[in-house]
């Protein structure tokens, strides 16, 4: 009899449990997706996540590594807080700092919560053993200690923080836009130390090279997006298409395709809120 209720009672809980891993892995994916982890850690025709595309930047050739759950050249060994600390802190399990080329200067103000979801959803992609290339970095760029100084005099791992006087949607907005969207890494303009102006932020940025110009997203008439209507808006974060009728290439179609266009209606409305509320610059 017992044994019976015992029976019964774990056949009741293990839907429940799954249920709740649903949940997780579900807001994990969504996490995943406005965060762009594909866009660089994933090669053109490569296995997903197993190590992306050179990253060519003004302080040398980045290879993103292999993020896939392999034990010997992926995540396979890492806890939770190993990559908890990595997302926010920048560091590897060892200890060592991370360049800033892996955008933890905005996931820094990611909740637990989402990297949590995110790491239960890593942990559902297939594992690939791939081992990355070390990068290719001039002098004194290749000295990881250095990174250590550039974080001490730069970097400061935060939580996001709302603001009371704002409303819930465009707090919303805010969070996804400064942390796992990361919009400001590319469309905010940076020194010669590769270090975010804020005073300038989504003023307009450069990712190198002759196609390198990243639009401002003020609302600046003239500069950025002031004439824009919450419509245009949103038909570029979904379709990829501008009000001219032509469509985001390169980087930010990425953005569009992995990422803005499959949040839920309420993320979308969100991230269009704060964007119309950017002071124009
Ligand atoms: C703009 C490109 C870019 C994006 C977007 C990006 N990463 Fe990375 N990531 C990198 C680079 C480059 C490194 C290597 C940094 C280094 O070696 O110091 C890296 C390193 C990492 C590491 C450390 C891996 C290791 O073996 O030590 C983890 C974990 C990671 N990224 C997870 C993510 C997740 C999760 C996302 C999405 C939320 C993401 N990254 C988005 C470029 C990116
Ligand atoms: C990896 C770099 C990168 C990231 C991250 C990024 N963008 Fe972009 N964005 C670009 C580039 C480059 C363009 C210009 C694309 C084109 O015209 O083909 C662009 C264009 C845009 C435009 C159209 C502006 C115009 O005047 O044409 C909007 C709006 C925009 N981005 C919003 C965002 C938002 C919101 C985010 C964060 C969710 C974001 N971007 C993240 C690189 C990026």
């Amino acid at each position: 009899m017992r044994l019976a209720a015992l029976l019964l009672i774990g056949a009741l809980a293990a839907p429940a449990a799954g249920a709740v891993d649903a949940e997780l892995l579900a807001r994990g994916e969504l996490v995943f997706a406005i965060g762009g982890c594909t866009n660089c850690h994933t090669a053109k025709d490569g296995p997903p996540l197993a190590g992306g595309e050179p990253l060519r930047t003004p302080f040398g050739t980045f290879h993103p590594p292999n993020i896939t759950p392999d034990p010997e050249t992926g995540l396979g060994r890492w806890t939770e807080a190993d990559f908890i600390r990595a997302m926010r802190d920048g560091r590897a399990p060892d200890g060592s700092p991370y360049y800033p080329s892996f955008p933890y200067t905005s996931y820094t103000r990611m909740t637990d919560e989402d990297l949590v979801a995110l790491k239960a959803y890593l942990d559902t992609v297939e594992p690939v053993r791939r081992t990355t290339p070390p990068h290719e970095l001039g002098f004194p760029y290749n000295q990881r200690w250095g990174i250590r100084l550039w974080q001490a005099l730069f970097f400061t791992a935060e939580r996001f923080v709302p603001d009371p006087a704002r409303d819930a949607v465009w707090n919303r907005g805010a969070y996804l836009v400064l942390g796992p969207g990361h919009c400001g890494e590319c469309h905010t303009p940076r020194n010669s130390l590769g270090v975010l102006d804020e005073s300038r932020a989504f003023a307009g940025g450069d990712l190198g090279g002759p196609t390198g110009k990243v639009p401002n997203i003020t609302t600046d008439p003239e500069r950025g997006l002031g004439r824009w209507s919450e419509g245009d808006y949103r038909t570029v974060l979904t379709l990829g298409m501008l009000p001219n009728g032509d469509f985001v290439g390169g980087e930010m179609g990425k953005i569009v395709a992995n990422g803005t266009s499959r949040l839920p209606p309420d993320d979308l409305a969100a991230i269009v809120a704060y964007l119309k509320s950017l002071p124009p610059r």
